[in-house]
């Protein structure tokens, strides 16, 4: 069997719905591009990217994927983005506010900079926030919709990352479980996934590792890699119906890794 007969043998989970991306250019938001096109989806790509999210576009195809220039902190190109989506395909079924930023340098907190620590909150928190308002306002009328939040295994544990990044994380869970309260009467789902390190140019640049480094030296779980795709996998859950009930959950992608404290591991040397 070619690989179109197996793809078109496995069920569209998304046949006829419309997503909207933030940073959908690159890594795990464009991975998640890629595999909602290739379950029927129509998606558009919002980023400040413009000529990486163009040649995403032109490989996925033009039919299925479409760019709109967005910066997630700026309220107007929010709105453009769902109401540009909204004119293009009649409606907007699945929000994932996914852009995302960390601190180009881990410091102390005594040498933490103020406008460094409001830029990592402005893009993930309040593009996060930014990006649920307008995706409400077109979902509450139409009584239905999915808006994913791309969290952190931050969001959770304390000292993996920077001290803005991991506030911001948090803050995202806060934000998906009031939303997920206030939008529930309208039909919304609301839930976040929260994935560990994975191999993207955000990881990449900040730790300054390679890819093995990156996904392999602190997990749990052994003989996998954390890819984008399979983050990728768990936002299709949360958009599609097959997660018709789920709601305010963080749907944490981490191959066990916040649930381990690594201290009790020197008990069991022989494993
Ligand atoms: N890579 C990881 O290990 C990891 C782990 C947990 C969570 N995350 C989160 O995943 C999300 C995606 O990150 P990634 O790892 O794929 O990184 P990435 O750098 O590959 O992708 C991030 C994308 O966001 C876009 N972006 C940045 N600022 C923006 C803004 N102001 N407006 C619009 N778009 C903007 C970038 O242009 C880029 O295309 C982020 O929210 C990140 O915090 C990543």
């Amino acid at each position: 069997m070619g690989s179109f007969s197996l793809l078109s043998a496995v069920a569209r989970r998304l046949e006829g719905k419309v997503a909207l991306i933030t940073g959908g250019a690159s890594g795990i938001g464009e991975a998640t591009a890629r595999l909602f096109c290739q379950h029927g989806a129509k998606v558009v790509i919002a980023d400040i990217q413009k000529d990486l999210a163009h040649s995403v576009c032109k490989d996925i195809g033009p039919t299925s994927a479409s760019f709109v220039h967005c910066n997630v902190t700026d309220e107007p190109h929010i709105e453009n983005a769902i109401n540009t989506t909204v004119a293009k395909y009649g409606k907007l079924d699945i929000m994932f506010n996914n852009a995302g930023i960390v601190e180009s340098a881990k410091s102390d907190i005594l040498e933490n900079d103020k406008a460094e620590f409001e830029r990592v909150m402005g893009v993930n928190v309040t593009g996060a926030f930014l990006g649920t308002k307008h995706a409400a306002r077109v979902m509450i009328p139409a009584r239905s919709g999915s808006i994913i939040t791309t969290a952190s295994v931050c969001s959770i544990n304390g000292g993996g990352a920077t001290h803005s990044y991991t506030c911001s994380k948090h803050a995202v869970v806060g934000l998906t479980k009031n939303t997920a309260v206030e939008l529930g009467r309208f039909g919304i789902r609301v839930n976040c996934v929260s994935p560990y390190l994975v191999a993207t140019p955000l990881v990449k640049n900040f730790f300054n590792i390679d890819d093995d480094e990156a996904a392999s030296v602190y997990s749990n779980l052994k003989g996998v890699v954390l890819k984008p795709e399979y983050v990728a996998e768990a936002v299709l859950y949360l958009g599609s119906d097959d997660s018709m009930y789920v709601s305010g959950h963080n749907l944490v992608v981490d191959g066990g890794y916040t649930i381990v404290n690594p201290a009790f591991c020197m008990f069991d040397q022989s494993k």
